[in-house]
């Protein structure tokens, strides 16, 4: 016997069915696990082998044919891409996503992730991302002043209406999101505006700006920052005074800045609950790095550096995390100043020249759960088969054979990473792990014993007591017992080239030989990235007394 269900009935019993199916599908979210931050997808930890795009490649639809397909087969998992404020609300309260929704599905079907970059108030401290209907009305829509009193091409962190309309148009962007992606998860994260800062004379310096900067510190900042006294870093701490009245009195020399970085960080705040309220992604907002000796204004004074990390978490609890853009030749400095306790490591973005090497120490010792050099889309496919590969590509080759053990071994503390330039202070540098010291110089010819090539890199993970996988290239290593940890002395026991693929380890080569300077050194390829194995036994010499 059939039984038909009355169509209204029929109609609920559809439509709570897709709320379930809706529910089921859990957002990507972030997770910290023992100190590590992961970016959890589909219930596993995802590991960001990224590429952001030039400024100027997210504008068009013909640009996602061209460019997404070419990236995949590079191995990139995800684009980090612009979305201009002024391209998705051309009119004051109508809305266009064509674009966005060509590029989610055109990456879907290359099973391409991507990360949303607003680039709405602020874009690298300027506001041109802004639509004309904001940029020409600045009465309604007031500008920062400069310290000779004149209005810059920056929107004031004041301005209550132009915050407003900032956050109703990512929220409606975020709302579209969660209507066209929730179920695929094209999209896994969103940067909320970028490079932000003030450029110019320390701080704005507008009526109200200085009306608000000779008042008294919000209540809620002072608290914060007396609360987490012990974790300030030393710009704060060395000035912070919580007795005192207004910005000068309670910041000191830090004031102009710790303002800046206060009001962008509460302005930035409205925008991401608002988004957030819509679509919970995790969110996250970059930093413009200060070159040395320069002064807050010289690069955007109050975006979110290392020195004002408490600043903008007290102000912004809706952001997930803050990450630095990385162009100067220090990265190891730099991604150590944002391994804060509770901040998960991401790097959006990086120079491309040194960026394969850079992206080993990221995951290796950073422990970051992504990476993505800048402007990835200037690379092209080798046209021929025996072309050379970008060297990048074969970086990301090799981190996408190890992205089902590498975020284990990352939260267990089981990775380091190191990285060599011709420039480098030092000629050789040394890590320790699992009982074992890893010292690597740069590769060199023999016999002339000259260097190979500018810089050299290697991701280190330890499998099972002396036994660990070294991925990189273009270094020469030589191992020894950590005296910290055990007496005796490291041998090798056997080096292979290996692979990893569909989880299990094929080995192409055992190495001996010449090719391990007659078992006493592991020397990386000089052209190739590579995996290697590496077994090693600590002999315990006898003593003679
Ligand atoms: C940093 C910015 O965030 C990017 O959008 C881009 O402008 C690069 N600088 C250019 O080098």
């Amino acid at each position: 016997m059939k039984t038909f269900l009355p169509a209204t009935l029929f109609g609920i019993f559809l439509n709570v069915a897709f709320t379930l199916t809706m529910q089921a599908a859990e957002l990507p979210q972030l997770k910290m696990e023992q100190g590590v931050g992961q970016l959890i997808v589909n219930g596993r930890p995802f590991l960001i082998l990224g590429g952001e795009l030039g400024n100027s490649s997210a504008g068009t639809a013909a640009q996602a044919d061209s460019i997404i397909p070419r990236l995949a087969a590079m191995h990139v998992n995800t684009i980090l891409m612009p979305v201009a404020w002024e391209q998705i609300e051309p009119k004051e309260g109508s809305f266009d996503f064509s674009i966005v929704d060509h590029w989610m599905e055109t990456a879907s079907r290359s099973d391409m992730r991507l990360v949303i970059l607003w680039f709405g108030s602020w874009k690298n401290a300027f506001s041109n991302y802004a639509p004309s209907w904001v940029k020409s009305d600045p009465k309604r829509f007031p500008r920062a002043d400069s310290a000779d009193g004149k209005p810059q091409e920056i929107l004031s962190t004041l301005s209550a209406e132009s915050c407003r309309s900032d956050a109703r148009a990512f929220a409606a962007l975020m709302r579209h999101l969660r209507e066209k992606d929730s179920q695929r998860q094209t999209v896994l994260m969103v940067q909320v505006e970028n490079e932000v800062g003030f450029l110019g004379s320390g701080r704005d310096r507008a009526p109200e700006a200085n009306r608000l900067f000779h008042e008294r510190v919000p209540e809620a900042l002072l608290r914060a920052l007396t609360a987490r006294r012990s974790q300030l870093s030393r710009e704060l701490a060395v000035n912070f005074n919580e007795h005192g009245q207004n910005w000068r009195q309670v910041f000191g020399d830090a004031a102009n800045e710790a303002f800046m970085a206060w009001n962008y960080a509460s302005y930035i705040e409205v925008v991401a609950r608002a988004g957030k309220s819509e679509y919970a992604l995790p969110m996250y907002v970059n930093a413009q790095l200060p070159a040395p000796q320069e002064r807050p204004g010289e690069y955007p004074s109050g975006g979110p550096h290392p020195a004002y990390l408490e600043v903008w978490r007290a102000a912004a609890p809706s952001i997930d995390f803050y990450s630095p853009d990385i162009y100067w030749p220090n990265f190891e400095y730099w991604i150590q100043t944002y391994q804060v306790s509770g901040n998960a490591l991401f790097i959006p973005e990086a120079r491309m020249e040194s960026a394969p090497g850079n992206a080993f120490y990221a995951f290796g010792q950073g422990r970051a759960f992504g990476f993505s050099p800048f402007a990835i889309d200037n690379l092209s496919l080798p046209e021929k088969s025996d072309d050379p590969m970008p060297h990048m590509m074969h970086v990301y080759e090799l981190l996408t054979s190890l992205r089902d053990i590498l975020p284990d071994a990352q939260a267990s503390g089981s990775t380091r990473g190191l990285v060599l330039h011709t420039t480098s202070p030092r000629p050789t540098q040394t890590v320790a792990l699992g009982g074992y010291l890893f010292e690597a110089t740069l590769s060199r010819s023999w016999p002339a014993q000259t260097i190979l090539a500018d810089d050299g890199a290697m991701l280190i993970l330890e499998a099972s007591p002396g036994e660990f996988y070294i991925a990189g290239s273009r270094l020469t290593v030589t191992f020894a017992r950590d005296p910290d940890v055990a007496a005796g002395v490291a041998q090798i026991e056997s080096i292979e080239q290996v692979s990893r693929v569909s989880g299990q380890w094929v080995t192409e080569k055992r190495l001996n030989g010449d090719q391990t300077n007659q078992g006493r050194q592991l020397l990386l390829d000089p052209l190739q990235p590579h995996i290697y194995r590496v077994r090693l036994l600590t002999n315990f010499p006898e003593r003679s007394d």
